[in-house]
């Protein structure tokens, strides 16, 4: 058995991209054979500013939508980062494991820093060492992402390479990203160049779980095209990000393939297109929203799951970042 885990940033609301890049894999891990631990990544969150009270009702938030997506907390661990403070620790050891340059290379923190590097809090910087504790403070080995996350997971097996080597040790094991060809990475509904994300200014370039029927439809037919029909062949999508995107969304949310949807609609404009496309998106996200209306609205029941979820995340992750901390040269605490 192996173990799984993953993460997700609880600012906003969870997009249409973090659903089909990541959620819905691990809603289907979960029914396989490994351990599967899914954490609100509440410290990440905090690296750019967070209003505290909306930080908190949006961890909460973050839950039910997990929850009503189908993460089943009989199957999965589901848990808030800061509750379990193994996390910050082994962070702690990484940021002195980890080298300044490999840090710098980072693209997600240049595109988040951009011109504004010597303002950024230095929590931004270090990141990735953070998400790198998340991971090995488990001795998870399989992460299931989008590929924004790819760079980051290649620095947490540098990092654990580097403290297996440092400390003549085969502590932290190999980890291996898991992603799903066809959505690892769902662009914007009004830049088809662009990542589809919770933080982008615009509502409109993004579909949220919570969406009504009524604004997944309105998005959809404001939604970027081009004036050219839909082509035949997947590879006539090549320069046109936006065609691109919306086929590969009716792929991944109908279990089609690119080259099926296309067989289908060649030809046509899309108008009827993004007709059934909505249609397909309403009928599998309005649900979810409604589920996780259900779970907001019990918010002890809501705490309770995610306490319980922290009490054993802590028990698999404290033995382990305890030896982390003795290997180093740590005195054990009390
Ligand atoms: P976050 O909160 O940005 O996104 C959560 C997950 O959703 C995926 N994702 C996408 N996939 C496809 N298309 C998109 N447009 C899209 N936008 C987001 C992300 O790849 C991610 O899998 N650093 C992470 C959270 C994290 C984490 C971890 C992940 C912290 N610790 C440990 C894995 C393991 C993040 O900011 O995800």
């Amino acid at each position: 058995m192996a173990r799984i885990f993953s993460g997700i940033q609880p600012t906003g609301i969870a997009t249409l991209g973090n659903y089909l890049g990541a959620i819905r894999n691990w809603v289907a891990l979960q029914q396989g054979e490994d351990e599967c631990i899914f954490c609100l990544v509440d410290l990440h969150a905090l690296t750019v500013w967070q209003e505290p009270a909306a930080l908190r009702e949006q961890t909460r938030q973050m839950a039910a939508l997990l929850l009503a997506c189908g993460i089943a907390p009989e199957r999965s661990i589901l848990f808030h980062q800061s509750a379990v403070s193994a996390h910050a620790r082994l962070a702690w050891i990484f940021n002195c494991v980890a080298r300044m340059g490999w840090l710098k290379r980072m693209t997600q923190f240049k595109d988040k820093a951009g011109k504004n590097q010597e303002e950024v809090s230095t929590g931004l910087f270090v990141y990735p060492n953070l998400m790198a504790a998340d991971i090995h403070a488990y001795h998870a080995t399989r992460v299931p992402v989008g590929d924004d996350q790819l760079q980051h997971l290649e620095l947490a097996n540098d990092i654990a390479e580097k403290f297996n080597h440092d400390f003549g040790v085969a502590f932290f094991p190999r980890i291996e990203p898991l992603v799903l060809k066809e959505s690892a990475r769902v662009m914007s509904l009004r830049d088809g160049t662009k990542k589809m994300s919770k933080s982008d200014p615009s509502d409109q370039s993004r579909i949220n779980l919570t969406d009504t029927a009524d604004v997944i439809a309105q998005k959809i037919r404001k939604a970027k095209t081009d004036p050219a029909p839909l082509p035949e062949h997947v590879h006539d999508l090549e320069g046109r990000p936006e065609a691109r995107n919306l086929v590969g969304i009716y792929a991944a949310i109908t279990g089609k393939t690119p080259h099926e949807v296309l067989r289908h609609f060649a030809g046509s404009g899309f108008g009827p297109f993004k007709a059934q496309l909505a249609e397909a998106l309403i009928a599998h996200i309005e649900p979810i929203g409604q589920r996780a209306r259900e779970y907001l609205a019990d918010p002890t029941g809501l705490d309770h799951i995610l306490r319980d979820g922290a009490r054993r995340a802590e028990a698999i992750a404290s033995p382990i970042v305890a030896e982390a901390e003795r290997l180093v040269g740590l005195l054990p605490g009390v």
